[in-house]
Protein backbone atom coordinates (compact mmCIF):
# COMPACT_ATOMS: atom_id res chain seq x y z
CA UNK A 1 0.00 0.00 0.00
CA UNK A 2 1.44 3.55 -1.23
CA UNK A 3 2.20 5.74 2.06
CA UNK A 4 -0.52 8.02 1.43
CA UNK A 5 -3.15 5.78 0.80
CA UNK A 6 -1.99 3.81 4.06
CA UNK A 7 -1.98 6.99 6.48
CA UNK A 8 -5.73 7.89 4.82
CA UNK A 9 -6.72 4.16 5.75
CA UNK A 10 -5.18 4.59 9.32
CA UNK A 11 -7.01 7.74 9.99
CA UNK A 12 -10.17 6.15 8.41
CA UNK A 13 -9.72 3.23 11.04
CA UNK A 14 -9.04 5.31 13.80
CA UNK A 15 -12.49 7.77 13.18
CA UNK A 16 -14.74 4.56 13.03
CA UNK A 17 -17.24 4.32 15.45
CA UNK A 18 -17.03 0.62 15.46
CA UNK A 19 -13.33 0.63 15.91
CA UNK A 20 -13.87 2.95 18.70
CA UNK A 21 -17.24 0.98 20.36
CA UNK A 22 -14.84 -2.32 19.86
CA UNK A 23 -12.35 -0.76 21.79
CA UNK A 24 -13.78 0.26 24.56
CA UNK A 25 -16.01 -2.63 24.61
CA UNK A 26 -13.26 -5.00 24.61
CA UNK A 27 -13.89 -6.87 21.57
CA UNK A 28 -10.93 -8.19 19.69
CA UNK A 29 -12.65 -6.40 16.33
CA UNK A 30 -15.05 -4.03 14.98
CA UNK A 31 -16.78 -7.56 13.46
CA UNK A 32 -18.55 -8.14 16.92
CA UNK A 33 -20.83 -5.59 15.79
CA UNK A 34 -22.06 -7.49 12.74
CA UNK A 35 -23.09 -10.75 14.91
CA UNK A 36 -24.66 -8.33 17.37
CA UNK A 37 -26.87 -6.86 14.85
CA UNK A 38 -27.72 -9.81 13.37
CA UNK A 39 -28.57 -11.17 16.82
CA UNK A 40 -30.87 -8.37 17.42
CA UNK A 41 -33.26 -9.14 14.56
CA UNK A 42 -33.17 -12.83 14.81
CA UNK A 43 -32.29 -13.79 17.93
CA UNK A 44 -30.54 -16.97 16.95
CA UNK A 45 -28.12 -17.21 19.82
CA UNK A 46 -30.65 -17.12 22.90
CA UNK A 47 -31.87 -20.72 22.17
CA UNK A 48 -28.70 -22.31 20.60
CA UNK A 49 -26.74 -24.89 23.13
CA UNK A 50 -23.97 -25.78 20.63
CA UNK A 51 -22.27 -23.21 18.22
CA UNK A 52 -19.67 -23.89 15.96
CA UNK A 53 -18.18 -20.24 14.33
CA UNK A 54 -16.32 -21.13 11.10
CA UNK A 55 -13.21 -18.54 10.52
CA UNK A 56 -13.11 -17.63 14.19
CA UNK A 57 -9.89 -15.52 14.15
CA UNK A 58 -9.45 -13.38 16.40
CA UNK A 59 -12.53 -14.57 17.99
CA UNK A 60 -14.52 -11.15 17.96
CA UNK A 61 -17.38 -13.13 17.11
CA UNK A 62 -16.53 -15.54 19.72
CA UNK A 63 -16.49 -13.00 22.42
CA UNK A 64 -20.60 -12.40 21.21
CA UNK A 65 -21.24 -16.20 21.37
CA UNK A 66 -19.46 -16.23 24.89
CA UNK A 67 -21.80 -13.32 26.07
CA UNK A 68 -25.33 -14.38 24.43
CA UNK A 69 -25.44 -17.97 25.23
CA UNK A 70 -24.93 -19.54 28.41
CA UNK A 71 -21.47 -20.80 28.40
CA UNK A 72 -21.85 -23.31 31.67
CA UNK A 73 -24.39 -25.10 29.10
CA UNK A 74 -23.34 -24.47 25.42
CA UNK A 75 -20.83 -25.88 23.51
CA UNK A 76 -19.08 -23.69 21.86
CA UNK A 77 -16.34 -25.20 18.99
CA UNK A 78 -14.39 -21.96 16.76
CA UNK A 79 -12.29 -23.38 14.00
CA UNK A 80 -9.68 -20.81 11.83
CA UNK A 81 -6.76 -21.01 9.81
CA UNK A 82 -5.24 -18.86 12.06
CA UNK A 83 -4.09 -19.56 15.99
CA UNK A 84 -5.19 -16.87 17.93
CA UNK A 85 -6.00 -15.96 21.73
CA UNK A 86 -7.97 -18.52 22.95
CA UNK A 87 -10.97 -17.64 25.46
CA UNK A 88 -12.09 -19.78 28.36
CA UNK A 89 -15.43 -21.51 26.80
CA UNK A 90 -14.47 -22.21 23.26
CA UNK A 91 -12.95 -25.65 22.17
CA UNK A 92 -10.64 -23.91 19.48
CA UNK A 93 -9.91 -26.08 16.14
CA UNK A 94 -7.04 -24.75 14.03
CA UNK A 95 -7.25 -26.23 10.52
CA UNK A 96 -8.40 -25.71 7.26
CA UNK A 97 -12.11 -26.27 7.18
CA UNK A 98 -12.25 -27.49 3.73
CA UNK A 99 -10.30 -30.17 4.31
CA UNK A 100 -12.42 -33.70 5.38
CA UNK A 101 -10.21 -34.35 8.15
CA UNK A 102 -10.83 -30.96 10.49
CA UNK A 103 -14.55 -31.63 9.67
CA UNK A 104 -13.68 -34.53 11.41
CA UNK A 105 -12.29 -33.09 14.23
CA UNK A 106 -15.28 -31.02 14.28
CA UNK A 107 -17.52 -33.40 14.51
CA UNK A 108 -16.11 -35.52 17.20
CA UNK A 109 -16.11 -31.67 18.99
CA UNK A 110 -19.30 -31.73 19.11
CA UNK A 111 -19.78 -35.33 20.01
CA UNK A 112 -21.48 -36.48 16.56
CA UNK A 113 -24.18 -34.52 17.66
CA UNK A 114 -26.05 -31.85 15.53
CA UNK A 115 -25.38 -28.24 15.75
CA UNK A 116 -27.81 -25.52 16.60
CA UNK A 117 -25.78 -22.36 15.03
CA UNK A 118 -23.73 -22.45 12.66
CA UNK A 119 -21.91 -19.26 11.57
CA UNK A 120 -18.87 -18.63 9.12
CA UNK A 121 -17.47 -15.46 8.67
CA UNK A 122 -15.11 -17.42 6.51
CA UNK A 123 -12.98 -15.05 3.85
CA UNK A 124 -10.44 -16.31 1.08
CA UNK A 125 -7.42 -13.80 0.41
CA UNK A 126 -8.70 -12.19 -2.49
CA UNK A 127 -6.45 -12.23 -5.30
CA UNK A 128 -8.28 -8.93 -7.31
CA UNK A 129 -8.97 -11.34 -10.24
CA UNK A 130 -12.70 -11.10 -10.06
CA UNK A 131 -13.16 -14.74 -11.36
CA UNK A 132 -10.63 -16.18 -9.39
CA UNK A 133 -11.88 -14.72 -6.40
CA UNK A 134 -15.17 -15.11 -7.29
CA UNK A 135 -14.18 -19.45 -7.73
CA UNK A 136 -12.38 -18.95 -4.41
CA UNK A 137 -15.51 -17.48 -2.58
CA UNK A 138 -17.97 -20.05 -3.90
CA UNK A 139 -15.96 -22.71 -2.82
CA UNK A 140 -15.85 -21.85 0.88
CA UNK A 141 -19.65 -21.32 0.85
CA UNK A 142 -19.85 -24.46 -1.33
CA UNK A 143 -18.23 -26.26 1.93
CA UNK A 144 -19.89 -24.55 4.59
CA UNK A 145 -23.49 -25.09 2.87
CA UNK A 146 -22.66 -29.08 2.39
CA UNK A 147 -21.56 -29.30 5.84
CA UNK A 148 -24.01 -27.52 7.61
CA UNK A 149 -26.80 -29.66 6.00
CA UNK A 150 -25.13 -32.75 7.32
CA UNK A 151 -24.70 -31.49 10.87
CA UNK A 152 -27.24 -28.89 11.50
CA UNK A 153 -30.07 -29.38 13.78
CA UNK A 154 -33.58 -29.68 11.88
CA UNK A 155 -34.58 -26.63 13.55
CA UNK A 156 -30.99 -24.80 13.46
CA UNK A 157 -29.84 -21.63 12.02
CA UNK A 158 -26.59 -21.30 9.63
CA UNK A 159 -25.39 -17.81 9.15
CA UNK A 160 -22.88 -17.24 6.25
CA UNK A 161 -21.09 -14.31 4.88
CA UNK A 162 -20.88 -14.52 0.80
CA UNK A 163 -18.80 -11.98 -0.72
CA UNK A 164 -20.96 -10.29 -4.06
CA UNK A 165 -19.33 -10.38 -7.48
CA UNK A 166 -21.83 -9.53 -9.95
CA UNK A 167 -25.27 -11.87 -9.24
CA UNK A 168 -23.47 -14.34 -7.02
CA UNK A 169 -25.75 -13.61 -3.69
CA UNK A 170 -29.05 -14.30 -5.29
CA UNK A 171 -27.33 -17.84 -6.93
CA UNK A 172 -26.37 -18.50 -3.01
CA UNK A 173 -30.06 -17.76 -1.70
CA UNK A 174 -31.28 -19.91 -4.47
CA UNK A 175 -29.02 -22.69 -3.13
CA UNK A 176 -29.84 -22.50 0.21
CA UNK A 177 -33.66 -22.11 -0.35
CA UNK A 178 -33.50 -25.96 -2.04
CA UNK A 179 -32.36 -26.90 2.19
CA UNK A 180 -33.49 -24.54 4.06
CA UNK A 181 -37.21 -23.27 4.31
CA UNK A 182 -36.44 -20.17 5.58
CA UNK A 183 -33.43 -17.52 4.09
CA UNK A 184 -32.75 -14.15 4.17
CA UNK A 185 -30.25 -11.58 3.09
CA UNK A 186 -28.65 -8.87 4.88
CA UNK A 187 -25.97 -5.94 5.03
CA UNK A 188 -25.84 -5.60 9.03
CA UNK A 189 -25.45 -1.78 9.66
CA UNK A 190 -21.45 -2.54 11.13
CA UNK A 191 -20.79 -3.97 7.41
CA UNK A 192 -18.58 -1.13 5.60
CA UNK A 193 -20.69 0.41 2.66
CA UNK A 194 -17.03 -0.07 1.03
CA UNK A 195 -17.34 -4.05 1.51
CA UNK A 196 -19.25 -6.25 -0.95
CA UNK A 197 -20.01 -8.64 2.08
CA UNK A 198 -23.48 -10.17 3.13
CA UNK A 199 -24.87 -12.69 5.20
CA UNK A 200 -26.95 -14.93 4.12
CA UNK A 201 -29.17 -16.36 7.23
CA UNK A 202 -31.45 -19.51 7.04
CA UNK A 203 -33.45 -21.16 9.76
CA UNK A 204 -34.99 -24.97 10.01
CA UNK A 205 -34.36 -27.61 7.45
CA UNK A 206 -36.40 -28.73 4.59
C1 LIG B 1 -13.05 -11.87 8.62
S1 LIG B 1 -12.09 -13.04 9.47
C2 LIG B 1 -13.18 -13.60 10.72
C3 LIG B 1 -13.40 -12.63 11.85
C4 LIG B 1 -14.11 -13.24 13.03
N1 LIG B 1 -15.51 -13.52 12.70
C5 LIG B 1 -14.07 -12.36 14.24
O1 LIG B 1 -15.10 -11.77 14.55
O2 LIG B 1 -13.03 -12.26 14.89
C6 LIG B 1 -12.08 -14.39 8.34
C7 LIG B 1 -11.28 -15.58 8.82
O3 LIG B 1 -11.54 -16.69 7.94
C8 LIG B 1 -10.41 -17.53 8.05
N2 LIG B 1 -10.41 -18.54 6.97
C9 LIG B 1 -10.32 -18.34 5.63
N3 LIG B 1 -10.32 -19.51 4.97
C10 LIG B 1 -10.42 -20.49 5.91
C11 LIG B 1 -10.46 -21.91 5.85
N4 LIG B 1 -10.40 -22.57 4.67
N5 LIG B 1 -10.56 -22.61 7.01
C12 LIG B 1 -10.62 -21.94 8.20
N6 LIG B 1 -10.59 -20.59 8.32
C13 LIG B 1 -10.49 -19.87 7.19
C14 LIG B 1 -9.24 -16.57 7.98
O4 LIG B 1 -8.06 -17.14 8.50
C15 LIG B 1 -9.77 -15.39 8.83
O5 LIG B 1 -9.27 -15.45 10.14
Amino acid sequence: MKKSKKRKWINEFLKDKYVIEANRNGFRSRAAYKLLQMDEEFGFLKKAKTVLDIGSAPGSWLQVIEKRTNPENTKIVGIDLLPYKNLRSVNQVIGDFCQSSTQLILKKAFDERKIDLILSDMAPNLSGVAVVDSAKVSFLIGAVVEFSVKNINSKGSLVIKILETGSTGNKFVTDLREHFKEVWIRKPEASKNSSTERYLIAKTLK
